[in-house]
């Protein structure tokens, strides 16, 4: 069977930037009504390759993650491809690697997060989390992003690399700017794409991470820097443009990630006062489940893409056919809503067992390196914060920034 250029409502192409300044409940119809197609809709001119088969179903974002040798990331996971003088200016960072580089680079990373370093960094999460609350009863802002949900992740990314707090700031600011362009849909530009404004920013940031290293590989500290510039995994460690290549990663896959699942988390555990209340009733055996379902209700990161190695039958022989060289999306947001693996998913329930939501990706190699370090960052504030704060609230809507390639909450308002 060939896979269905078909036919979908004008207002659904996810090709399109203002597909994604839809109000949610349009797209999630969209999507809906996408996952009960027989195959995934291609968007875009399939003729000439320009744009992507929409893998909208759980099952088909499991079978994408988990067959790497046929569903390449090399190509690129962002849409549309950064070009080839960004991947030559910037190195390669693990998401867009394939074996043998990538479980390479991969081994040397996680040889780095020991335990000792993880419990380190649990330990820093609790002291962090508790100086912004502090910080909070004492200073009474008004944004929640800027004062909790982004400072906690950052912080903590810091800490664990070993980046001195004087250039923190500056750091900080860079991410900013490189991140707030990203899929970021504008209205007169046909493309969701990733400008080259915030490219300047990476560069700087890159420069100032590649100088520490070299800082710590004459004096070696106990650091994740050090880490990585020291060590010898099959005769390897990290090169300086491969550090800073990492470092963005984990500034961008590790800090606006979990920075908009805590803000999506207050605002959902606000406006489900019944679920908040189970919550508070037993925040020890109920917590887990609450992270979880924030994840897979609020999805924070909503796309990566994959390129076909080779001819490939989805769900196996007599599936619809992907073409080698062709696109795909996976739409991790779609998955979760899957309503063929979670009843009414619409719902946000604390309580859902099991929830094998794809918010960390659909398992395979490139399963999210943080999973667990973004569980306890969650688990610890919101622990922080109900425990002290237990009237804390979100106030009003999120100031959400429409991009087909995160769920990003630019601003909440909350009072306590
Ligand atoms: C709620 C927070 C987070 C979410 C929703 C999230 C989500 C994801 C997703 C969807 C992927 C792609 C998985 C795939 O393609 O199969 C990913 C990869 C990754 N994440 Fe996370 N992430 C979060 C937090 C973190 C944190 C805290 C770190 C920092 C340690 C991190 C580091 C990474 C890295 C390094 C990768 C690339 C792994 C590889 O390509 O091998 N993430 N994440």
């Amino acid at each position: 069977m060939d896979a269905m250029t078909s036919q979908v409502p004008a207002t659904t192409d996810l090709a399109d930037p203002h597909f994604w300044r839809l109000p949610a409940p349009a797209r999630a119809a969209a999507f809906a009504e996408l996952r009960r197609r027989p195959a995934p809709v291609y968007f875009g001119d399939r003729a000439t390759g320009r744009g992507f088969h929409a893998l909208v179903r759980h099952a088909d974002v499991v079978e994408a993650s988990r067959t790497p040798a046929v569903f390449l990331s090399g190509p690129g996971v962002t849409t549309p491809e950064p070009a080839r003088w960004v991947r030559l200016l910037f190195g390669d960072s693990m998401v867009n690697l394939d074996d043998p580089r990538h479980a390479q680079l991969r081994r040397i990373v996680s040889r780095a997060f020991t335990p000792r370093l993880l419990a380190r960094a649990e330990e820093d999460i609790r002291r962090t989390a508790a100086r912004l609350v502090d910080e909070v009863e004492r200073r009474r802002p008004e944004d929640f992003v800027a004062a909790v949900a982004a400072e906690l992740p950052f912080q903590v990314i810091c800490t664990m690399m070993g980046i001195p707090e004087r250039p923190r700031r500056a750091i900080l600011d860079q991410v900013n700017h490189a991140s707030e362009h990203t899929g970021v849909a504008r209205p007169l530009r046909r493309r969701v794409r990733m400008p080259g404004r915030g490219l300047l920013a990476l560069a700087r940031m890159q420069g100032m991470v590649a100088a520490i290293g070299r800082e710590r590989r004459r004096t070696p500290a106990d650091d994740l820097i050090t880490a990585l510039v020291t060590a010898d995994v099959d005769g390897r460690r990290l090169t300086g443009r491969e550090l800073g290549a990492f470092f963005s990663l984990l500034l961008v896959a590790g800090v606006e990630t979990t920075r908009n699942a805590l803000a999506h988390g207050l605002h959902l555990l606000t406006v489900h006062p019944e679920q908040r209340a189970l919550l508070l009733a037993d925040l020890d055996g109920r917590l887990g489940g609450a992270v979880d379902e924030i994840i897979r209700h609020a999805t924070p990161i909503i796309q990566f893409r994959r390129t076909l190695a080779v001819d490939h039958e989805l769900g196996g022989p007599g599936g619809p056919l992907l073409r080698a060289g062709e696109k795909v999306a996976l739409f991790f947001g779609s998955a979760n809503q899957d309503e063929t693996v979670f009843p009414d998913p619409d719902a946000f329930d604390i309580t859902r067992t099991p929830n094998p939501h794809l918010g960390f990706g659909g398992g395979g190699p490139h399963y999210c390196l943080g999973a667990h370090l973004a569980r306890q960052e969650m688990s610890v504030l919101f622990r922080e914060l109900f425990t002290r704060l237990p009237e804390v609230r979100s106030v009003g809507e999120p100031d959400l920034v429409p991009s087909s390639f995160d769920h990003r909450i630019r601003g909440l308002r909350f009072t306590f």
